[in-house]
């Protein structure tokens, strides 16, 4: 296992779209490995693979609350969305920020596993957010292309509560 570079906005290949997994070889479980290492050593709830570098449509996420494992999703499809929810959101290749985002407020999505066995997973509030916010950066999105109003620092949001 090894920590990874996090990519941070204005490096480009946050804005490329990742490739499919074809196969799950060694390279790919050890890059969920440090993926899922990567995320818990920055306090993250989700992580995509271009934000260590890698075009590789794999998302890990872990919200904590009833998770008990971190979701390891492989080439995820959303299925499905539904509500609406508006709040604040922060991402690790924006360090320090935030911002206010709409998204779904439940969601349903298929995957796979690091075995290669397909799941369809359903979720909702900040599970949706973090599928919705991840599989964006399969496709080079970013979620301050869809804040409303400014990025503010997060600092100041902390000593506001
Ligand atoms: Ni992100």
């Amino acid at each position: 296992m090894a920590l990874r570079t996090i990519r941070e906005l204005g490096d480009p290949i946050l804005r490329k779209t990742s490739k499919e997994v074809r196969e799950i070889t060694p390279r790919v479980r050890q890059i969920v490995e440090d993926m899922l290492e990567t995320m818990y050593a920055d306090n993250g709830v989700g992580l995509a693979a271009p934000q260590i570098g890698i075009l590789k449509r794999i998302v890990v996420i872990d919200v904590g609350e009833e998770q008990e494992e971190p979701y390891i999703l492989i080439n995820p499809e959303i299925l499905s969305v539904s509500g609406s929810q508006t709040g604040h959101e922060g991402c690790l290749s924006v360090p320090g920020k935030s911002g206010i985002v709409t998204r779904p407020n439940e969601v349903e999505v298929r995957a796979f596993d690091e075995n290669m066995r397909a799941f369809t997973l359903k979720g909702s509030g900040l599970l949706a957010r973090a599928v919705c916010h991840e599989v964006d950066h399969l496709d080079g999105k970013m979620y301050v292309d869809l804040v409303e109003g400014d990025l503010v620092d997060v600092e100041d949001l902390e000593e506001a509560d």
